[in-house]
């Protein structure tokens, strides 16, 4: 009785920090730019049957049509109201994917895009996914509605009106971000709309939110928005179920606004983590894995069961955001795989995996001068269908890195091992690493310059097991590298430096 109050009162105080993925589902995947069409498909044919515990999406709510530059994706950044149509699709396919989705046990997690409206700059029409009218003049949005004493014009007291110094919180929060009109968020008017639109959303089925901006909101502004939030469904949910909440928080440690002051509110977005990571597997400034070893709050990250953590997002791989040239990407898929490989296999953090769009990079004095270029879009701007290879892989330019052999099978070794210990860490004081998950798992990398090959205690029962990243397990057979390991729990590892792909991981439901 007791341990049970007990537990019913930790899962009452943790709700918010709870992603509601069904047991055993451990990741999340950011399908950026898909159309609700195709997610649907995706949750049905892949996400589903590999063990993914959800997606989140880009912002479903009605935005502002930028032609110049042509349909950049951050377009999707600039609301004009809370009706549900984008280029992603209209209100029946936003609720026909909630709706599969959730029946296959995949949910779907909301990009809400609460801080601010569209640009200041960005006149008066009806250039919006819906066709309603806005003017950004006179801070008229009329199709939510909000006014101008809906917007922080006369509460932020720089020249500019935009946030001139990121040490100044004031001005973080009540100032607006390039040039977005800030909602004045401490109006119990403009928390209610926000509310509503969002509990539209749970009511439809979704089971949580990325919140947009949250550095750029008071904490408690948010805190008084989520109470109002209803609980999520019953229909897909347990009574009592809150929304799942994340919050975009930059802190990269050196500004005054850190990530612990959203704690109350639900978990934040660990920016260090692929900036870091990044740093570490390019061997930049004397980092080697060997220092992996206390990885997460031992390398001054938050709390792991706070963190929402992840390689690379859709601003980071663009060079948007935060972390830098470091942060690694699909464009450099070597060391991509292999720091995928070591996030889901590490415990540290809720894992979120990015699936992105290809785009003509191109760099001029160190940036890209098309890092604004939206998604694969037909002549008339509409988004190109996800299509699928006779291999699996995508097609129309989308990258899919969730179907990346390598990726999927880590998604699966998460699953498989969660809840085990870290345990068996070994190094050879350089970039070569290796660490087990209790009995259920063991991973090894070679990121030195020389094989590697030696005997290590993998913690798993004795048996052949089939290497996830070389192959898979397929019937009875393997169609990658076989590890033998002891009945001491010993195997013998030989990865070469120049693999395509130099890590193994084995885990027991891949044991031949
Ligand atoms: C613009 O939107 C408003 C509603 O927001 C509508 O009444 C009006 O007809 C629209 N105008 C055009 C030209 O579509
Ligand atoms: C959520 O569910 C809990 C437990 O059933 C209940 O006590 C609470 O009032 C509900 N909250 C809302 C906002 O409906
Ligand atoms: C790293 O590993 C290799 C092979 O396993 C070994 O020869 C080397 O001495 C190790 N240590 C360092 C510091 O490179």
């Amino acid at each position: 009785m007791k341990a049970f109050l007990l537990l019913a009162v930790i899962s009452f105080c943790w709700a918010q920090y709870n992603p509601n993925t069904k047991p055993g589902r451990t990741s999340i995947v950011h399908l950026f730019e898909w159309c609700w069409a195709d997610i649907a498909l995706e949750c049905e044919r892949y996400l589903a049957p590999n063990g993914f515990g959800g997606v989140q999406i880009s912002p479903p709510n009605e935005n502002i049509i930028i032609t110049n530059p042509w349909r950049p994706w951050w377009e999707r950044y600039q609301p004009i109201s809370y009706n549900l149509c984008t280029r992603s699709g209209y209100e029946h396919e936003f609720k026909d994917m909630v709706t599969r989705c959730n029946n296959v046990g995949v949910h779907v997690y909301v990009d809400a895009v609460i801080n601010h409206m569209c640009g200041s700059g960005a006149g008066s029409g009806n250039s919006s996914t819906c066709g309603s009218y806005f003017n950004s003049g006179t801070r008229d949005f009329p199709a939510v509605p909000y006014s101008a004493w809906d917007f922080n014009d006369g509460k932020c007291k720089t020249g500019s009106g935009g946030i001139e110094n990121y040490h100044d919180v004031t001005q973080v929060r009540d100032c607006q971000l390039v040039s977005l009109l800030d909602l004045a968020l401490e109006k119990d008017y403009v928390r209610s709309k926000i509310a509503e639109y969002m509990n539209n959303l749970i009511d439809i089925g979704v089971a949580g939110f990325r919140i947009d901006a949250s550095k750029h909101m008071w904490p408690g502004d948010m805190t008084a928005i989520l109470d109002k939030l209803k609980n999520l469904t019953e229909q897909w949910f347990a009574e009592g179920s809150r929304p799942f909440i994340y919050q975009e928080v930059i802190d990269l440690g050196e500004e005054p606004i850190k990530s612990s002051e959203y704690f109350g509110n639900g978990r934040v977005t660990e920016f260090k983590y692929g900036a870091k990571l990044g740093t570490v597997l390019r061997k930049w400034n004397g980092e080697k894995m060997a220092y992996l070893k206390n990885w997460g709050e031992g390398w001054g990250f938050m709390p792991s069961d706070r963190a929402l953590v992840f390689v690379d997002n859709h601003d980071t791989q663009r060079g948007h955001g935060a972390g830098g040239a470091s942060v690694l990407t699909f464009w450099d898929s070597r060391l991509y795989k292999m720091a995928l490989g070591f996030m889901l296999a590490h415990p540290y953090g809720l894992t979120r995996v990015m699936s992105s769009y290809r785009w003509p990079r191109f760099f001029q004095n160190g940036k890209d001068v098309n890092d604004w270029i939206g998604p694969p879009s037909n002549g008339d701007g509409s988004t190109k269908a996800v299509t699928i290879n006779a291999d699996s892989t995508c097609g129309n330019g989308w990258v899919c890195e969730h179907r990346w052999r390598q990726i999927r099978n880590m998604a699966i070794f998460r699953n498989v091992v969660n809840g085990q210990a870290f345990s068996n860490w070994w190094d050879n004081g350089s970039n070569q690493v290796a660490f087990g998950r209790g009995n259920k798992g063991f991973i090894v990398f070679n990121n030195d310059d020389w094989a590697l090959n030696t005997n290590l205690q993998t913690g798993l029962p004795a048996g052949t097991y089939c290497d996830v990243i070389s192959g898979q397990k397929e019937g009875n057979s393997c169609t990658g590298i076989k590890v033998n390991v002891g009945s001491d729990g010993i195997a013998n590892f030989q990865i070469s430096n120049q693999a395509e792909d130099p890590f193994i991981a084995i885990h027991v439901n891949d044991k031949l």
